[in-house]
Order: structure tokens, then C-alpha cells, then sequence
């Protein structure tokens, strides 16, 4: 073929191929209660790697913030977004049986809550979800609970006593609250940083990671690593978007959810590492020896209320669980 005629085929080609339509995409909007820079954002940033290499770019995740867990969850369950990242919190107003997850001194450590959750028990209860409209991709973590406030240094149950505690808007956990003598005021997250700043309540509980990332330090004086309850969170998606998805683009979705929960644990771990020096360095007051025992024990004598309506039998299953 004739140079001249080669490159002006080369030319067309070229122009062809810049003037095709973009590929379509379809966005997928993922909700979260705090920032990229957190253990849900490294969880939501692993999903979207994975589930947009999977599906060739056909989609595109998107992050958003909304502080507001259980409006989230809500958008989910009407199909106005498609994903969120939550805690439990105020999960238990949706599917009541993961309540029994947020009993306080439940689980032993990290590898116990990360056992029960990987195991049939954690399975059963992601089936729980469907008939509440609502499809639970992935067990994800948001930590062991640790109290912050800004009147005094928490050293044992008794210091509690009196103190107004912000909490997620979860029964179980106020009602623990109830029973150490606090007074326990639900909130959404939203709105925890006015009341703190307003003294509204006097302080709150939340993981590591969840501290560092809000910079609660700056409005919180005293941290007690309490880990009085640990936090589960979850993946959650909408069946309007779930439904739709073929065969093959719902197993990128349930890989995508598995690499979240992987992203999500290390960097819980990570933060957990080297969080209680950052926040003693931003000027916290930290008292790391806790007779975690003593505040068992306090919690006990309201057991039968802390736990009321709960299942008995898979609380014990969860507590013996090896
Ligand atoms: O305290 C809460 O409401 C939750 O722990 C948070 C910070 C929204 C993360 O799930």
C-alpha cells in the first residue's frame, strides 16, 4: 500500500477510535460514617479496586460521607443508594437478631469477634438480612469500644457513675450504660461533636481508629481503654442494585466484599498499633491499665436486663465459641 494512503488510514483509525462513545458505566455509591483517611475508607477503596477490575470498569464506585448510620442504612433498603459500610449501632433497628452481637465483654479479643464472625454463626446471621430488604455483603469491624469524656479520668466503674454518655442509637448499649450508673443519650454520629462541644453529654465510646480519625481529642480530655464491647460493621447493598447484577458481577461483588474486610481488619490492627501514642502526643489523658474484671463485674448485676430479648442460647454459643 501507498505510504501516503497507509497513514491517512492510521489517521481515521485513530480519530475512529477517539471519537467511539466512553465506555458506559454504571455508578455504585458507597456511603460511610466517617472519612476516606479510616478503616471503613480502606475497607470501601479495597472494594471499589476490586469490583471495578473485575467488572472491566463497567462500574464505577463512588465514596460518599454520611454520618448518619441508620439514614444510610434506610437509603440502602429503598434502593436510593447502592452500598454503605456501618457498625452494628443502629443495625439491630433493621435486623433485631445482630443485637445480640453488641452484648458488652461479649467476645474475648480480636481473634475471637473475627472467629465468630467468619464462622457459620457470622454466616447465619448475613442470611438474616434479605427478608429485611436489605443484602449484608461482608462482615467488616469497626473495633473494640474504648470511653472517652472531658470531666475526669475513668479508673473504675465507679467513675462512671453520673457521667452523660453519648450512644449509638442501640438498646443493648444503653442499657449497659444504664446499669454503670451513666446516663446514656443516643445519638447519631452527626450529631455527637456539637453535644460534646456544647456539653450536652460529657462524653462518648468509640474504637481507636474512629478517635484518631475524627480528631475527638480535640473536644475529649480523658481515653480509659475500656473495650467494653466490640463493634462489627457491616457492608451492606441494596437488592434493587444486587438483583440486577448477572451471575458473574455478583461474585466480583461478594470477592469485593471479601478484599473489604481484609483492608478494613489491617488497618483496624494498624490503628490500634500506634493510635493510643498519637492521641496521648495530640494531649489526651490515656489510662491504658483497666481491671477490665471490675467493670464485668458491674456490668453483671444488670445482665438479665442488658440482655433482655436477646437469644440466650447463641450468646452462650458466641462466648463458647474456640
Ligand atoms: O459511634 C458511632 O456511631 C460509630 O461507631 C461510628 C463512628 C459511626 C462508626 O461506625
Amino acid at each position: 500500500m501507498h505510504l501516503n494512503r497507509r497513514l491517512m488510514l492510521a489517521a481515521a483509525l485513530a480519530l475512529s477510535l477517539s471519537a467511539a462513545p466512553a465506555l458506559a458505566q454504571t455508578q455504585v455509591t458507597i456511603q460511610s460514617p466517617i472519612g476516606i483517611n479510616s478503616h471503613y475508607g480502606a475497607g470501601a477503596s479495597a472494594f471499589k479496586d476490586t469490583f471495578e477490575r473485575l467488572t472491566n470498569n463497567r462500574f464505577r464506585v463512588v465514596y460518599q460521607r454520611n454520618d448518619n448510620e441508620r439514614e444510610a442504612i434506610e437509603s440502602v433498603q429503598i434502593g436510593t443508594i447502592e452500598c454503605n459500610i456501618t457498625s452494628t449501632g443502629p443495625v439491630g433497628n433493621f435486623v433485631p437478631e445482630t443485637r445480640n452481637l453488641d452484648v458488652p465483654f461479649l467476645f474475648r479479643d480480636t481473634a475471637h469477634a473475627r472467629g465468630v464472625l467468619d464462622s457459620e454463626i457470622g454466616q447465619e446471621m448475613l442470611g438474616r438480612f434479605p427478608a429485611r430488604g436489605i443484602i449484608a455483603v461482608a462482615w467488616l469491624e469497626n473495633g473494640f469500644r474504648h470511653m472517652t469524656n472531658s470531666r475526669r479520668e475513668v479508673n473504675t466503674p465507679a467513675d462512671v457513675r453520673g457521667l452523660k454518655v453519648r450512644t449509638m442509637e442501640n438498646p443493648v448499649h444503653m442499657r449497659a450504660f444504664q446499669t454503670l450508673g451513666a446516663l446514656p443519650t443516643p445519638m447519631a454520629f452527626s450529631e455527637l461533636v456539637p453535644a460534646l462541644q456544647q456539653g450536652t453529654v460529657d462524653g462518648q465510646e468509640n474504637p481507636i481508629p474512629v478517635i484518631l480519625n475524627n480528631n475527638l481529642n480535640q473536644v475529649q480530655r480523658y481515653l480509659t481503654l475500656t473495650g467494653h464491647v466490640y463493634s462489627p460493621a457491616l457492608l451492606l447493598c441494596s437488592p434493587a442494585f444486587v438483583n440486577r447484577l448477572s451471575q458473574q458481577d455478583r461474585a466480583a461483588l461478594m470477592q469485593a466484599g471479601r478484599d473489604a474486610a481484609a483492608a478494613n481488619r489491617a488497618r483496624v490492627t494498624a490503628d490500634e498499633q500506634t493510635g493510643v501514642e498519637e492521641l496521648r502526643r495530640r494531649g489526651m489523658t490515656v489510662v491504658t491499665q483497666v481491671d477490665s474484671a471490675a467493670f464485668q463485674q458491674a456490668l453483671a448485676g444488670g445482665s438479665a436486663q442488658i440482655e433482655q430479648g436477646l437469644d440466650s442460647a447463641l450468646i452462650r454459643r458466641i462466648r463458647e465459641w474456640r
